[in-house]
């Protein structure tokens, strides 16, 4: 049973006011609040067990050597992949990154092409304009249909045999748009190049097994899964992180180092150099638990509740008008919208002095604001929910909409 009641008891933050109101955290998109069991964690390691790991024959360093590894195994099972194929970076972004310099430099030329789409977060456009300028390479655009979705049948126009990278968010961080990605992966696969999905903000919303989507890379972030800031996943084939270059060089990447040469470590340790984010990947692992206990379909069956009901509301507005689709099953809970007049930042502040904590502006996606000629004017709210959100929240969320349509 989904209880929301008893799930938001175990964040303490949401008893918070802000500017005298009752918090209503509809930032999430952004980044998410942090349960008991993830603060509690992180105190309790530096309190009681903390050391260096993988470099200490002491107690206190192996038995967080293994516990470290074990939140890998923790994470490995949360998206069905095996345990040698989840890299700790330090978030999304850090990951593309990875598999830019890794991956992409190493493999294109001047006469391949990388494929993305309009609707993506700055982390998955400027790494392949940075390599598509340094190989010389085609970068090509996909744009979307009229469900706010990639359209899929451009896709099939533009992909080709040159096409050596595909790189697609699978739930957009603006319009929420849920993307075809098991056809995207199908048919980029049939053209014999490789797939990577952003799922920065569909981890968190739904069930993700890497074995059954395929992907060849897999990127997300336990900021906004619950987790710490300064942890992210990179999860990737087997057969192709073994041909990969280190993106980093340091301690722990090696097996052996001589003077002119060195041996890398096998993997998941050959793409982590340096003493890494060791509590927050712990850490992120109690989030995980937590998101588990609860079960993935449960959140995303709620998350659909919650966002057919804030649709339903959106419809009795009149000088706002919504950005993205109307269909709740084509979507996740991250509503964009403009005001006829007002700007949205004038927005955000407004709802900020009722206590509503959302984001405004261009969300990391100018391009995608300058194609839905949105940039000129500024882009648009967005209020993101998540499994602590309530209808009651949105209720309220819709008053105070409705007082400010009323004053301006
Ligand atoms: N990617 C985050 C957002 O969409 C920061 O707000």
């Amino acid at each position: 049973m989904f209880d929301v009641e008893k799930i938001r008891e175990e964040f303490p933050v949401l008893k918070r006011k802000i500017n005298n109101k009752k918090l209503i955290y509809f930032d999430n998109a952004a980044s998410t609040q942090k349960p008991k069991a993830v603060i509690e964690k992180i105190k309790e390691i530096y309190e009681n067990c903390y050391a260096n790991i993988h470099r200490g024959i002491h107690t206190l360093s192996q038995e967080l050597s293994d516990e470290y590894e074990n939140a890998r195994k923790i994470v490995a099972n949360f998206v069905n992949s095996n345990f040698e194929e989840i890299i700790f970076t330090r978030n999304t972004t850090e990951s593309i990154n990875l598999i830019a310099y890794s991956y992409a430099l190493k493999n294109l030329n001047k006469n391949d092409e990388i494929i993305i789409s309009v609707m993506e977060h700055h982390s998955n456009i400027l790494p392949w304009q940075f390599v598509s300028k340094k190989v010389g390479c085609k970068l090509t655009y996909v744009s979307l249909n009229k469900d706010y979705k990639i359209n899929v049948e451009e896709f099939k126009e533009k992909i080709n045999r040159n096409t050596k990278v595909v790189s697609i968010t699978h739930i957009s961080n603006v319009l929420g748009s849920i993307n075809d990605i098991e056809e995207i992966i199908k048919i980029s696969h049939e053209n014999e190049a490789i797939v990577i999905i952003d799922a920065a903000q569909s981890a968190p919303h739904t069930k993700i097994d890497v074995k059954k989507l395929d992907a060849d890379f897999l990127v997300f972030s336990s900021h906004k899964m619950l987790g710490p800031t300064g942890i992210g996943i990179l999860y990737g084939k087997k057969d192709i992180l073994e041909e990969m270059e280190p993106f980093l060089f340091g301690g722990d990447m090696i097996k052996d180092v001589d003077f002119y040469s060195a041996i890398w470590n096998d993997l998941p340790w050959k793409f982590e150099a340096g003493t890494p984010n060791i509590v927050d990947a712990i850490a992120f692992a109690e989030a995980v638990k937590f998101l588990e206990n609860i079960g993935m379909e449960n959140i995303e069956k709620y998350l659909n509740e919650l966002t057919k009901y804030f649709l339903d509301r959106f419809s009795e507005l009149r000088k706002f008008k919504l950005v993205g689709s109307r269909n709740y099953k084509n979507r996740a809970p991250i509503f964009s919208f403009i005001h006829d007049y007002l700007k949205s930042h004038e927005i955000a502040k407004l709802l900020d002095l009722e206590g509503i904590a959302v984001r405004s502006g261009y969300h990391c996606a100018h391009p995608l604001m300058k194609y839905l000629n949105l940039f000129e004017s500024g882009g648009t709210v967005r209020a993101s929910l998540y499994l602590y959100n309530t209808k009651e929240e949105i209720s309220y969320f819709f008053d105070i909409l409705k007082k400010i349509e009323n004053n301006y």
